[in-house]
């Protein structure tokens, strides 16, 4: 047996007889590496007589493929041997039961915030939109709200530090959504006819009353307008939100600082198994009346603060409570309830994960 053969028996021995990846690896350093027995040996033939290269070439290229060959066989059959050891030690027992994940709904503020953009927007009305942290002058002063006015005062609102800068830059969780009527108007020309929901805040806890709640803003501002238009479109809009043409609407004297005249609008309604059913007249047997919204005609000094002409532009305007109108509208009797996150509280009141509803026509549709 020549040199060259027994150096490949003795190789093709140690690589099958490599037990893992690492000692093949060395075993392949050793033989074809930089300084490797076999690279050696191609090496030499550099160095030999035309004659002895034609003996030796063919005997140390084929060397080099068995040996190629060999590490290449034995790396498949360790990774493969790795790769059942893994399988067997990761095994998953499909017959588990899997875990469940919690599946979230849509809220129903959300969703009734998304109703009644689609209603509004269906008369012609787009939505505004404005920061919870406002301003003094915004959330009271060009609101036509006088300085001693009682929802001013520090137990009704959230005020920011004083930064010393005057009254009027005095920073305060916005206690309405009315400052938008103030934004809008400042930053658009007329006319107007939007709807502004969002967040807003007073000190105020217990079942019927959360520091935090949702309001809707409706502002209406162009020539001619009057009482007439304020009362069709809180009719038309509370007629889709409730889904029922027998809305009866009672409009009466109040006041607001930023409308004049003011009315508070109150809805016929009446139990039915312990729930509030909106609709009919409030006089009527079983019936009464209940306390929904505040609107008015947007008052002239405040179109004036914003550089309007009274006497060019009139409009109306109303604000109305989202977590109220939710509660009215799915039947839900605790605000509190609103703000806790509880999945079985959304389910029992039919708001489910896949239960996607339709914008103006509410879960029910
Ligand atoms: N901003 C009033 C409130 O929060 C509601 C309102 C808005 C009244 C617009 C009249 C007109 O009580």
């Amino acid at each position: 047996m020549s040199d060259i053969q027994a150096t490949q028996t003795r190789l093709v021995d140690d690589i099958t007889a490599a037990s893992d990846l690492d000692t093949l690896e060395a075993l392949r350093v050793a033989a074809l590496g930089k300084a490797g027995s076999i690279t050696a040996l191609l090496k030499s033939l550099g160095g030999m007589s035309p004659d002895e290269r034609q003996a030796q070439g063919p005997q140390i290229h084929a060397l080099r493929e068995a040996i190629t060959a060999a590490l290449a066989e034995r790396k498949a059959a360790l990774d493969a041997a790795a790769l059942d050891v893994k399988l067997a030690a990761e095994a998953i027992d499909m017959s588990l039961p899997a875990d469940t994940a919690p599946k979230g709904s849509v809220h129903p503020v959300s969703q009734v915030m998304d109703e009644l953009a689609e209603i509004f927007a269906d008369m012609g009305f787009a939505v505004a939109t404005g920061p919870e942290i406002e301003d003094d002058w915004r959330n009271f002063t060009a609101l036509n709200i006088p300085e001693t006015h009682p929802a001013r005062a520090m137990h009704d609102t959230f005020y920011f530090p004083d930064v010393g800068e005057g009254t009027a830059q005095r920073m305060l969780l916005r206690t309405h959504t009315s400052p938008v009527q103030i934004r809008t108007m400042m930053e658009k020309a007329p006319p107007i006819r939007i709807i502004a929901p969002g967040r807003v805040y007073r000190s105020d806890s217990d079942a019927t009353h959360t520091p935090m709640f949702h309001q809707v803003e409706g502002l209406v501002i162009d020539r001619g307008i009057h009482m007439g238009h304020l009362k069709w479109t809180l009719e038309t809009f509370l007629k889709a939100y409730f889904e029922r043409d027998d809305i009866v609407l009672r409009l009466r004297p109040s006041y607001f600082p930023f409308t004049e005249p003011s009315a508070e609008v109150d809805v016929g309604y009446r139990h039915e198994k312990g729930r509030r059913i909106v609709g009919g007249h409030g006089d009527d047997d079983g019936h009464a009346w209940m306390e929904l919204l505040g609107s008015g005609m947007v008052n002239r000094r405040v179109i004036a603060n914003c550089g309007l002409d009274p006497d060019e532009w009139q409009g109306f305007a109303f604000g109305v409570g989202v977590d109220r109108l939710a509660m009215l509208k799915y039947g839900m009797d605790d605000l509190r309830a609103f703000f806790d996150g509880d999945l079985r509280w959304l389910a029992h009141y039919g708001f489910g994960a896949l239960n996607v509803p339709t914008l103006s026509g509410g879960i029910s549709a």
